[in-house]
């Protein structure tokens, strides 16, 4: 099978095309032949190791595990003898998680994963597309103890995380103010925003609303600048923190009391469900920007680290 690996820390073209044996499934496993993966933008952190701190989990020396890739959409073709969820033929879509292993044309996982059933109204590419973002809006949102007609600014809301953000604080009915730059203006207003502003002028504007919850889903304004669009008793949430800016958050909810959300997300069964019956009603729609190639992993790498991304990159494999 193809699989594409990085054998150290460093740029794309650390990536490389390999032909492994077909994985057999364990006892709690399934095989499933995966048509469709994403490039998510943990995916070129880990390659490079950004933080450096991150060798301390995926590898000091070098990576430990040599498969990128949280993302699997495809058909389940064998499965373990214990397992009893699935049955070949399914289609399956879902998260690797940390387990990872997904840039590869087979993934063996075990059955109790954050995997679900494909509905038909979810394409595989889409199946690829929704996990990482979609998951992360929903958990920070289940955070923020929301209360409908609150109002809600999303910055950086054309990204993956920002995209699925607007969609589902709306479902919750809350008034969403989307900060991104002019160009996507219209995907914004698409999928729900009441209002919109551009990032290249928010911080210079005389911009003084507050808000019931600051949505940080980029990691590119300061926590201070944040602070200023909060009301009091509001919560912000700070989906991409640094390090550094984990400590400050931790710092400032101690020291003023003010509710701040940041950290690693828990990925669960629930939420993917949850997403999913969302998806069948047509309520939320996961937003694709492009797909390549699996044998063009580094141009698609190249394309996600350059962080104008809308939405969610796809990788089409071989069939
Ligand atoms: N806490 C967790 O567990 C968790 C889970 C998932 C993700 N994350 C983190 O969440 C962050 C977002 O991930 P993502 O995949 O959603 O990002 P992404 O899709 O790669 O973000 C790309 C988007 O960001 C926009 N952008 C770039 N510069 C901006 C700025 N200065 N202001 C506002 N928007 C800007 C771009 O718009 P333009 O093209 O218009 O510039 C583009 O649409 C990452 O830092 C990721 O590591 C954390």
């Amino acid at each position: 099978m193809k699989v594409i690996t990085y054998r150290n820390y460093g740029p794309p073209e650390v990536l490389k095309l390999e032909e492994w044996e077909i994985p057999t499934p364990k006892k709690d496993e399934i095989r499933i032949k995966n048509y469709n993966t994403a490039v998510n933008s943990g995916d070129w952190r880990i390659r490079k190791a950004d933080p450096k701190l991150a060798k301390l989990y995926f590898g000091i020396f070098k990576p430990k595990k040599p498969v990128l890739g949280l993302s699997i959409s495809g058909v389940v073709e064998a499965v373990g003898e214990n397992v009893t969820k699935f049955k070949i033929g399914d289609k399956v879509f879902g998260s690797a998680g940390m387990q990872m292993g997904a840039y590869a044309e087979y993934v063996c996982i075990k059955e109790s994963s954050v995997i679900t059933i494909l509905p038909k109204e979810i394409s595989f590419p889409e199946g690829a597309a929704l996990p990482f973002g979609s998951l992360t809006a929903l958990d920070f949102l289940q955070k923020c103890n929301l209360q409908k007609n609150q109002t809600m600014i999303i910055y950086g809301a054309s990204s993956s995380v920002g995209t699925a953000t607007i969609q589902l604080a709306k479902h919750f009915g809350i008034v969403v103010t989307a900060v991104c730059s002019k160009g996507n203006f219209q995907l914004v207003k698409s999928l729900g925003a009441d209002f919109v502003m551009d990032y290249e002028t928010f911080f210079s504007e005389s911009h003084n609303k507050k808000y019931d919850v600051v949505f940080e889903c980029v990691g590119k304004s300061s926590i201070t600048s944040n602070l200023l669009h909060l009301s009091e008793g509001g919560v912000l949430v700070l989906v991409g923190a640094s390090f550094k800016e984990m400590f400050q958050a931790a710092w400032i909810s101690l020291t003023k009391h003010i509710n701040i959300k940041f950290g690693p997300i828990a990925e669960t069964l629930e939420n993917l469900n949850f997403l999913t019956e969302l998806t069948k009603k047509g309520i939320f729609k996961v937003v694709i920007d492009r797909s390549f190639r699996l044998e063009t992993m580094v141009e698609a790498h190249r394309y996600v680290e350059a962080g104008h991304k809308k939405g969610n990159v796809v990788i089409e494999i071989t069939k």
